[in-house]
């Protein structure tokens, strides 16, 4: 079992430090130097229809459903399409405005989802053409969509999910390039410089786990609590989203994730002495912003835990402790930021000494509805 793990105590870890190969495998073949950049031969919708598509819906549950926050904003950003994101156990009973035009994507992991395969049957029923992000070759997923993206992530077996959610992000961030280029709705310098830094990435995360330390002894710190929160703005609260989510899964204490600027509309109240808040600042235009809410809740006595990029440091220093990450495209940030809230949500299971890849009650797929 040990040899399964390379080495590593779980799974979870094992996967976590995957992630720098996992990305390179991802984005191999599908990132080129120069015009036209992003380059996914594998798709069947081909520039035409493409450019006929006029609203997108991505449906996923789960840590899927999350990298799907991410998507969107990526989409709309560069494409100008606009996107909506369920949950496929809400998606499916809405009655989704679903016409030829749409565009569905499903993201999964397994792409076994009960719920997920029902939201996809649905909208192929309606006559929309979608397009599945999955792990898994010759999953149902991946045969029945109309096209078939594969995040190449390589097995993952602890039931909290790492390296298929950054993966997701990657396959999803090509795909919104791609299309926005296509539509002619992105300049060629955006795209070169998103391509620069996706390709940049992997050697980045692999510093992030070099430096995992400092995320264990905050971890160790946190698992004193019941309860903390997440906090961040756009791509972040997308990021923060995720991260709350690892918590829960296998550390058991309750965490929120909140858009900072919505806090004070309620959960500002729940703030005490003490209360830790992890606070996302990595967003150049949004971070004044997002530091004035860390001060909101410093002032109410919160012990904040800041994560910023090295291009929004000075503000950032605000916080209690911070943390300082490399500096990405600011749409790309969840993919650098989400390793260390995974490695936090691991520590902290391991320091409550819990079982971190078999979390009680969840399952790695779930196909029932
Ligand atoms: C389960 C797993 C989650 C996963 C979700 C969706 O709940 O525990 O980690 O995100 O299913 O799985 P999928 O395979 O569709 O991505």
């Amino acid at each position: 079992a040990v040899a399964e793990k390379a080495g590593f105590e779980h799974f979870m870890l094992k996967e976590i430090h995957d992630q720098p190969q996992a990305y390179r495998d991802t984005l191999s073949g599908r990132l080129m130097g120069s015009y036209p950049w992003v380059y996914l031969p594998e798709l069947k919708l081909k520039p035409k229809r493409l450019r006929q598509i006029r609203n997108v819906h991505i449906v996923a549950c789960g840590t899927a459903y999350h990298a799907g926050l991410v998507g969107k904003q990526a989409i709309e950003r560069w494409s100008r399409l606009p996107v909506e994101v369920d949950v496929a156990s809400e998606y499916r009973y809405r009655q989704p405005l679903l016409t030829p035009d749409t565009l569905v994507i499903v993201v999964s992991q397994s792409g076994e989802t009960a719920d997920t395969l029902a939201a996809l049957r649905e909208a192929r029923r309606h006559g929309a053409h979608v397009l599945a992000i999955t792990n898994v070759v010759g999953s149902t997923a991946a045969r029945e969509a109309d096209d078939v993206l594969f995040t190449w992530a390589g097995p993952e077996i602890s039931v909290a999910s790492t390296k298929a959610y950054t993966t997701q992000l990657l396959t999803l961030y090509t795909f919104a390039l791609h299309l926005a280029r296509v539509r002619g709705t992105i300049a060629d310098a955006e795209i070169a410089s998103a391509v620069q830094a996706l390709n940049r990435l992997p050697d980045q995360v692999a510093s992030i786990l070099e430096n995992a330390e400092e995320i264990r002894s905050y971890a160790e710190e946190i698992a004193q609590h019941e309860h903390l929160f997440f906090i961040g703005r756009g791509m972040d609260y997308a990021a923060a989203q995720e991260g709350s989510l690892k918590l829960k899964e296998i550390s058991y204490i309750h965490s929120e994730a909140y858009a900072a600027g919505e806090l004070k509309h309620g959960t500002l109240a729940l703030i005490e002495e003490g209360t830790p808040v992890v606070a996302l600042v990595t967003q150049p235009e949004l971070y004044e912003k997002t530091v004035s809410n860390i001060r909101e809740v410093m002032a109410r006595g919160a012990s904040v835990f800041g994560i910023a990029c090295e291009n929004t440091a000075n503000l950032a220093e605000q916080a209690g402790r911070m943390l300082l990450l490399p500096a990405t495209h600011p749409m790309l940030t969840p993919a650098v930021s989400v390793i260390p809230l995974q490695l936090l949500a691991y520590y902290a299971s391991v320091a409550r000494g819990y079982d971190v890849d078999k979390p009680r009650n969840l399952a790695k797929s779930v196909t029932v509805e």
